[in-house]
């Protein structure tokens, strides 16, 4: 399965606009990223037009709308994640390159490849005159902040915007050619942790030993953050944690990812976690507290004797069905207070982040998907949770009121948010044909009221 040149080159001009939405220095690239897929919808035979938020535009494309059709909506994001650390990359991230059939940029996966196959697809039946089903894009440009304008412009679109279904390819699938649905995503919110301490930084000879050092109370605050069996030690942080289902247990236990391929496809000299649960459940069903950054003091080459008045953290929780994300900054929030000595001060600031979703992939549109990735890749999908984050799906089923259908394309190896992001073009190509079945299959659940 190789895709055709043009598509080829398709995704290769998409991937070299640098679409960093997290840093204010590639804002050209960003919008440049924007207005090429807003030409891409068009030329596809959507009429596409780009929405002004407070951060970087919305791309919205629509089909033609035909009545009494089904309506579904394709939710995808042209931004990417930063390139850093960028020494370790092979090749320039924005100078996309292939060899063996496998593209490697940032974003290759996550999610420009993914989105391009539904674009493609869409494009493909149009062409042919039998797109089955009126089609939304929605593709928006700050997923990798955490989407802090897309929930304003969803309540403020609503109307515009109802389906009867939204689809996206931004998970991951268990192992090459093997279909995927994805029926629950981890919420995700941040808080930065900041202890300061004297007013400025200081001599450590002179002061050391009189003023407490923030470095040693920000590390002791970190450490505090699981016991020792791996458990997140926030009082009252598994109080609302719903457990697996027996079928959802017994499912995973037939995965290819299996704790022998997780080592292999990690690096990591063991797995680790929390203790009582297997590796797929405590990255996919279980909540987790993880620190993405930890900084203070002299970074730079050889000594510096320094007691250095501020430290940092950047943390961010991963949360499963029923946690709230306010609920558990405040609880984070009281525990940091109630540890920190009074020989330093604590701050903390929220980010944006997202609730955890979960659905039914045996509902009708759940099995809907089922069938298409059976037609597709020629066997029985995977059914599986994943430990990532999309903030906006859970709010597509609180504001919109309708379902997601999570078909990945990504590989469990693709390296996303990694150096040396991959994208394999078989998976354009499968992932075409999925978006093509995926359409056909939705277009014939019955609509709620008529049969069933
Ligand atoms: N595509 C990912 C989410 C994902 C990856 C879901 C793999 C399931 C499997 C998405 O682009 C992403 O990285 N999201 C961020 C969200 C955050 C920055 C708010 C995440 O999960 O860290
Ligand atoms: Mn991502």
């Amino acid at each position: 399965m190789i895709p055709p040149p043009q598509h080829q080159q398709d995704l290769l001009t998409f991937l070299r606009k640098a679409s960093v939405s997290t840093d204010a220095s590639y804002r050209a690239g960003v919008l440049q990223c924007a207005e090429w897929v807003r030409g891409r919808l068009q030329t596809a035979g959507l009429q596409a037009e780009l929405h002004s938020t407070p951060g970087y535009p919305v791309v919205l494309g629509r089909s033609r709308h035909r009545p009494g059709l089904r309506t579904v909506l394709i939710y995808g994001h042209y931004d990417v994640q930063p390139v850093d650390p960028l020494n370790l990359w092979k090749h320039p991230p924005f100078e996309p390159w292939i060899e063996n059939g496998i593209v490697t940029a940032r974003g290759a996966s996550d999610n420009k490849g993914q989105i391009l196959a539904h674009i493609l697809g869409v494009e493909d039946q149009l062409a042919h005159n039998d797109l089955p089903v009126n089609v939304i894009f929605l593709i928006e440009g700050e997923e990798e902040i955490g989407s802090p304008n897309l929930f304003a412009f969803l309540e403020q679109h609503k109307a515009e915007l109802g389906c009867d279904v939204i689809v996206i390819s931004d998970t991951t699938m268990t192992a090459r050619r093997t279909g995927t649905l994805t029926y629950g995503l981890r919420g995700l919110v941040p808080l930065e942790l900041s202890v300061t301490g004297p007013a400025r930084d200081l001599h450590s000879g002179v002061f050391g030993g009189a003023v407490v050092n923030p470095v040693t109370v920000l590390a002791g605050l970190v450490h505090a953050l699981h016991f020792r069996d791996g458990a997140v030690a926030i009082p009252e942080f598994y109080s609302s944690v719903q457990s697996l289902k027996k079928w959802e247990r017994e499912e995973w236990s037939k995965s290819p990812l299996t704790d022998a391929r997780l080592l292999e496809i990690t690096g990591a000299p063991r797995l680790g976690g929390e203790a009582g649960f297997s590796a797929l459940e405590r990255m996919w069903a279980r909540p987790t507290a993880e620190v993405n950054g930890l900084y203070g003091g002299y970074q730079g080459e050889g000594t510096k004797t320094v007691l250095p008045r501020e430290a940092h953290a950047k943390l961010t929780f991963r949360l499963v069905p029923d946690q709230d994300p306010e609920v558990i900054l405040d609880l984070a929030e009281a525990y940091f207070k109630s540890l920190a000595p009074p020989t330093v001060r604590i701050t903390t600031r929220r980010g944006h982040g997202g609730r955890p979703y979960l659905t039914d992939p045996h509902s009708g549109f759940g099995l809907a998907a089922q069938k298409a990735l059976m037609t597709t890749f020629g066997g029985p999908p995977a059914l599986i949770r994943e430990g990532g984050s999309i903030p906006i799906v859970e709010a597509f089923k609180r504001v919109l009121g309708v379902d997601t259908l999570l078909l990945g394309l990504a590989l469990p190896d693709c390296n996303a948010h990694s150096p040396n992001e991959t994208f394999p073009l078989e998976n354009l190509a499968f992932g075409l044909e999925l978006n093509k079945a995926l359409l056909a299959e939705i277009a014939m659940v019955p609509q709620a009221g008529i049969g069933a």
